[in-house]
């Protein structure tokens, strides 16, 4: 079995755009610092990278007979908002419960952003008072239950994509991605930082990284402050996803980097070092970042250049994930 075994349903443009943060790269003064865009993936909803990850999911719910996503995540879910507008190219429906996972006081926290896209999109949007957690949640199966009662059929995709069996595969198939784009642009990619949350984006490179056997490390950065479930996620989603596309070997702990230190104490909530990471990265490259995933790892990503943890002769590359739309529920945080 190898990922090319697997149907995938086109959802992007094609491969995402690479290209180099030159004004950054010189700000920070040490390694090469460029970006692959899965905020401009395709036309999509703005994107993101629950996109690529459906891609491999949707077949699976076109050859059940679905006629309803449902899934779930925050108020500001970019996940469940590329689930709606998925749901909407496919002609599906979508169910979807967006619970209380920040306690972020903007008024309009559940009203713009990507729920407002997701209404705007046609999707059955529920909300729900419970609280962050990335495990499989008891109003998830009661949205499936309700789905069937009403004579549809449901398909689940739980938060992030990432418990899903086939939640991995878009992210390996990113790896192989990568390596094809630095074959065109004659470069190496020394070093992937990515944000971790639900984790199969970060299992899934590191599954699809472990094939081509290159010197590289894919440092996830931790975004929610739940660092022992978090890596215990991603090594468990990457094994899975290293088994369904035939590795032929065990992962090594050694392959699997959650790092610490720039969520904050709770998922959602920015703290200074997200805010000057967005500044920063807005200022010098134009670049847009959001306040509850990509300000993270970009905090990340400049103090780990900073402090040399990426070495002055590296080629970074930074996966921005998306995530743009959220900001419109941050505006108090940017004074
Ligand atoms: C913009 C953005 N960045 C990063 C992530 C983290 O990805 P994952 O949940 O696969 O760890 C998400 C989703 O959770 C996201 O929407």
């Amino acid at each position: 079995m190898s990922l090319d075994d697997f149907d995938r349903y086109p959802l992007m443009f094609g491969p995402s755009p690479v290209h180099r943060l030159e004004r950054l790269t010189r700000h920070l003064g040490g390694a090469q610092i460029w970006a692959k865009r899965e905020d401009c993936n395709s036309g999509l909803a703005f994107g993101g990278n629950k996109t690529r990850k459906l891609e491999y999911i949707v077949p699976d719910a076109i050859a059940k007979g679905a006629d309803t996503l449902v899934s779930i995540g925050g108020y500001q879910s970019n996940h469940t908002r590329q689930v709606a507008a998925v749901a909407a190219r496919l002609g599906m429906k979508a169910r979807l419960v967006q619970e209380r996972w920040v306690d972020w006081p903007d008024v309009v926290n559940d009203k713009v952003g990507n729920i407002l896209l997701s209404r705007i999109m046609g999707a059955d949007v529920r909300l729900d008072p419970s609280g962050f957690g990335i495990g499989i949640k008891d109003s998830w199966e009661t949205a499936l239950e309700e789905v069937r009662a009403a004579g549809g059929v449901p398909y689940g995709i739980p938060a992030g994509a990432s418990e899903h069996p086939l939640g991995g595969l878009g992210f390996a198939h990113w790896a192989a991605e990568v390596a094809q784009q630095e074959q065109e642009l004659g470069v190496f990619f020394d070093t992937i930082v990515v944000c971790t949350v639900t984790g199969s984006t970060h299992a899934g490179m590191i599954a699809g990284f472990a094939g081509q056997d290159r010197p590289r490390r894919v440092l996830g950065i931790d975004a929610s402050a739940t660092i022992d479930p978090t890596r215990e996620q991603v090594a468990r989603i990457a094994r899975h996803t290293a088994d369904l596309v035939g590795l032929g070997r065990d992962l090594r702990d050694d392959e699997i980097t959650v790092l610490e230190g720039w969520a904050g104490d709770r998922y959602g909530i920015p703290v200074a070092s997200t805010i000057d990471a967005i500044r920063l990265t807005a200022q010098l490259e134009g670049m847009i970042i959001d306040p509850v995933y990509e300000g993270k790892s970009m905090a990340g990503l400049i103090d780990l250049v900073r402090a040399g943890e990426i070495a002055p002769d590296s080629t970074v590359l930074y996966a921005h994930l998306g995530g743009q739309p959220a900001l419109n529920a941050y505006a108090g945080a940017f004074g």
